[in-house]
C-alpha cells in the first residue's frame, strides 16, 4: 500500500489555510499539521467578507502559511507527493491566489498539481476524521451553501435537495446584523441563543409542507426583523434578552428544518439504497451544538450513524482540501498548469 502526503491550500472565502496530510494505504489519514489565518478582524467593520480585502490578504498570508504548514509537518517540499489547493467555489480574487500559489511551488518543484472542489473538501471530511466508507449521506451546511448529497466517491455526488435560497449560515450572519451582534454571525447567536428562551417568538418552519428535502431559510429574516421591530416599537428598544430570545427562536427554528429534513433525506435515500446510511454533517454550521444535538437524536431514532468532524474541521481549512486531493490524487487526477479558478462550481 501506498503512502501519500499531500500539502493542500484554502483561499476560497475569509479563511487563508495551508496544511498537510499523509495516509498509508487505507489507514485513517494523518494530519501532520494544519494552519488557518482568520481574517473576521479585517472585515469586521463591514458587516461583511469584502472580496477586494480577503484576495489581498490571501496573497500575503498563503507563503507563510505554507511555510508554517511545512514546519509544522517536520516535512520539506520534497518530501511531499503534490499539491492540492481549492480551485473553486468561492470568491475569485481568493481563489486565484490559492491557484497561483500552488501553481508556483508546482512549477518550481515539479509536483503534482490537483485541483479541489471546496464542498468536495467540505463532504469529504468524515473520511479523514471517522475513516467512514462510501456511499453516506451528506448535510453540507455552511455560509454559502446547504445541500443534502449522496457521496458516492470523492468525485461521485448525488445531490438530493437543497436551499432555494439563502444558506443557513447567511441566515445566521443576517440574523446577527439584525440584532447588532458580530460577524461571523453563526458563533454570536449561538451563544445568545443559549440564555435565551426559544418559546416566546413563533418563528415559521419554511417548507415543511413538502416532503422532498428542499430548504428555505430567507423567510426567517423576514420574520425575524417584524418580531424585533415590533419589541422594538412596543418597548423603544431591545434588551440583552429580546435579542436572545430572538436568537433562541429563530436558530430552535433551524434546527427543526434541519432534522425534519435530515430524516426525509434519510428515506430517500433508502428508496435507493438497501441499507440505513451512516449521516455525517460538515461545513462552518455544522459547528452548532444544538444542530448538532438535534441531528444526533434524529438519526438515533432512524437508527443511522450520525457523524460530525471536530468543530475545527467543520469550519474552512486546508486540511480537508489536502485529503480530498489525496483522494482524488489516488484516483489518478492530475491537473496541469491550465488549472483555472471557478468562481462557480456545483458538484
Ligand atoms: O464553511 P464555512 O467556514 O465557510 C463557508 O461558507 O464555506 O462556514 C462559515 C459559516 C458562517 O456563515 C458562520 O456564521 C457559520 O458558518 N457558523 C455557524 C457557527 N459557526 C460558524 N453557524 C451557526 N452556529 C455556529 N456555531
Ligand atoms: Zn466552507
Amino acid at each position: 500500500t501506498q503512502t501519500l502526503t499531500i500539502l493542500g491550500l484554502e483561499s476560497s472565502c475569509d479563511d487563508t489555510a495551508a496544511a498537510v496530510v499523509r495516509q498509508n494505504g487505507d489507514n485513517l489519514p494523518d494530519i501532520l499539521s494544519s494552519v488557518v489565518f482568520g481574517q473576521n478582524e479585517l472585515h469586521s467593520a463591514y458587516g461583511g467578507v469584502v472580496p477586494e480585502i480577503a484576495a489581498r490578504a490571501h496573497a500575503e498570508k498563503l507563503d507563510v502559511c505554507v511555510r508554517d504548514a511545512l514546519t509544522g509537518s517536520g516535512l520539506a517540499l520534497a518530501d511531499l507527493d503534490a499539491i492540492a489547493v481549492t480551485a473553486g467555489p468561492g470568491l475569485i480574487g481568493g481563489v486565484m491566489s490559492g491557484v497561483m500559489c500552488a501553481k508556483g511551488i508546482a512549477a518550481a518543484t515539479g509536483l503534482p498539481l490537483v485541483g479541489v472542489n471546496h464542498l468536495a473538501g467540505h463532504a469529504l471530511t468524515p473520511r479523514l476524521t471517522d475513516a467512514i466508507a462510501y456511499p453516506y449521506l451528506m448535510l453540507l451546511v455552511s455560509g454559502g451553501h446547504c445541500q443534502y448529497l449522496i457521496a458516492r466517491g470523492p468525485e461521485d455526488f448525488t445531490r438530493l435537495g437543497g436551499t432555494i435560497d439563502d444558506a443557513p449560515g447567511e441566515a445566521f450572519d443576517k440574523t446577527a446584523r439584525l440584532l447588532g451582534l458580530p460577524q461571523p454571525g453563526g458563533p454570536a447567536v449561538q451563544a445568545e441563543a443559549e440564555i435565551g428562551n426559544a418559546k416566546r417568538f413563533r418563528f415559521p418552519r419554511p417548507m415543511l409542507d413538502r416532503p422532498d428535502c428542499n430548504l428555505s431559510f430567507s423567510g426567517l429574516k423576514t420574520a425575524l426583523m417584524r418580531m424585533r421591530d415590533q419589541v422594538a416599537a412596543e418597548k423603544g428598544g431591545l434588551t440583552r434578552q429580546d435579542r436572545a430570545d430572538l436568537c433562541a427562536g429563530f436558530q430552535a427554528a433551524v434546527v427543526d428544518v434541519l432534522v425534519e429534513k435530515t430524516r426525509r433525506a434519510i428515506r430517500l435515500y433508502l428508496e435507493e439504497n438497501p441499507a440505513i446510511p451512516t449521516v455525517a454533517v460538515a461545513g462552518g454550521v455544522a459547528a452548532n451544538t444544538a444542530i448538532r444535538a438535534g441531528l444526533e437524536t434524529a438519526c438515533a431514532e432512524m437508527g443511522a450513524v450520525f457523524t460530525a468532524p471536530p468543530l475545527h474541521l467543520c469550519t474552512d481549512n486546508a486540511a480537508m482540501i489536502a485529503y480530498a486531493g489525496l483522494e482524488r490524487f489516488r484516483a489518478g487526477a492530475r491537473d496541469g498548469m491550465d488549472l483555472t479558478a471557478r468562481p462557480r462550481w456545483p458538484l
